[in-house]
């Protein structure tokens, strides 16, 4: 049996830090109730503490959603924490999430603590949270630039005041893969008791890394992720969630699973998206416009031949009904013939041969040639 990785989506927290991607109450609920459908184990439903609106979204979020964990953000600094604690009271399973940053940049350029004070807030906000649930998950700000010595000695002291989950956040974007998994298997070797907790990963993608980084941090021990959907988040955004659990899913060897419905995958994104205007680049994969169209004659013919030779997805797996066969002037008879099998016609070899020299002289001046205008093709 493969290990589970819990999927901890911040799609309402992470993702709706990013500029434009404001929701109210009511469209978080809704995106909400869809993340619980898709099977994500924990839902980040905000930062109680940074407005009476996200106050609010946490705890209505609370009694609309009861099979995901709902977890609230915090700083390590009481007041926070005890508004979390309140702000939680409806959840089925409440989470508090708290921590603070450990690098040495931002210890001394943002926080002006000392690493001794950096333990010390440690051991007081996982001990605050406590008081008001069982479930804590600590955050070590900036992990990813963070000494793994010195990182293990946090930790053993967020272990220690009973952290149920530690979060490695690779905050910057910074670390390679292997840097990453190193970092992991470091801490789960150097931290004791660490194996009574979760290692969860939060990566950031300003070098196009969060996906990989977060796999490597998972083959490394990690068993919970934490991802939005179309990977939206701070600068270059967050893990998307689609193309970790899609990762999963394909690469057995990798002995891992997670309990998403892949099927929802699509119909979520879409969702997110438009509630939170923010459109999906159309190469994005998984869930992108094109990634599962082709356009290419040589793409094409193979595709129709036998999907698999260009799809490594069944695009049903994640709720796409079906490869998209795109007319343009790169295509080839094959899906000339195809798309025109679609419209109902099918011509003959010499009939083809003259509709395609028409398409492409047509195909050439366009983008794309659709429907209509191929139906008048084979109509001439
Ligand atoms: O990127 C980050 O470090 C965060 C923490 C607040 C978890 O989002
Ligand atoms: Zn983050």
């Amino acid at each position: 049996m493969s290990d589970k990785v819990q999927i901890f989506d911040t799609t309402l927290r992470d993702g709706e830090q990013v500029p434009g991607c404001k929701l109210v109450t009511e469209e978080k609920i809704i995106i909400a109730k869809k993340l619980e459908k898709l099977g994500v184990d924990v839902i980040e439903a905000g930062f109680p503490i940074s407005s009476p609106g996200d106050f609010n979204s946490v705890v209505e979020i609370s009694k609309a959603v009861t099979e995901p964990t709902i977890c609230a953000l915090t700083r390590a600094v009481e007041k926070d924490i005890d508004c979390a604690g309140e702000a939680l009271k409806y959840a089925k399973r409440g989470r508090i999430h708290t921590g603070l940053a450990t690098s040495e940049m931002h210890r001394e350029y943002k926080l002006r603590m000392t690493a001794e004070q950096v333990i010390e807030k440690t051991t007081m906000c996982v001990s605050h949270a406590k008081k008001y649930v069982e479930d804590v998950e600590f955050y070590a700000e900036d992990a990813g630039r963070t000494d793994n010595e010195y990182l293990a000695k946090v930790c053993q002291a967020a272990i220690n005041a009973g952290a149920t989950v530690l979060n490695i956040p690779d905050t910057t974007g910074y670390c390679m893969p292997d840097q990453y998994g190193e970092k992991i298997k470091y801490l789960l070797e150097n931290v004791n008791g660490i194996h009574k907790a979760t290692i969860s990963t939060h990566c950031h993608n300003d070098l196009g890394l969060a996906t990989a980084n977060s796999i490597y941090g998972a083959i490394n021990g990690a068993r919970q992720i934490e991802c939005t959907i179309n990977g939206i988040g701070e600068r270059a955004g967050n893990t998307a969630l689609e193309e970790v659990v899609m990762i999963m899913k394909q690469q057995n060897h990798l002995d891992l699973h997670t309990d998403i419905n892949t099927k929802l995958l699509n119909e979520t994104s879409k969702l997110v998206s438009e509630m939170m205007q923010m459109p999906v680049q159309p190469n994005k994969a998984i869930v992108g416009d094109n990634a599962f169209a082709h356009s290419s004659g040589i793409h094409q013919d193979g595709v129709i031949k036998h999907r698999e030779n260009y799809e490594i997805i069944n695009p049903a797996d994640v709720g796409v009904d079906h490869s998209a066969i795109i007319l343009t002037a790169r295509s080839g008879r094959a899906a000339v013939a195809y798309r025109a099998k679609l419209l109902g016609y099918e011509p003959t070899k010499n009939e083809l041969n003259n509709i395609y020299d028409e398409f492409l002289i047509v195909a050439d001046t366009l983008k794309e040639v659709d429907d209509e205008l191929l139906l008048k093709l084979l109509k001439a």
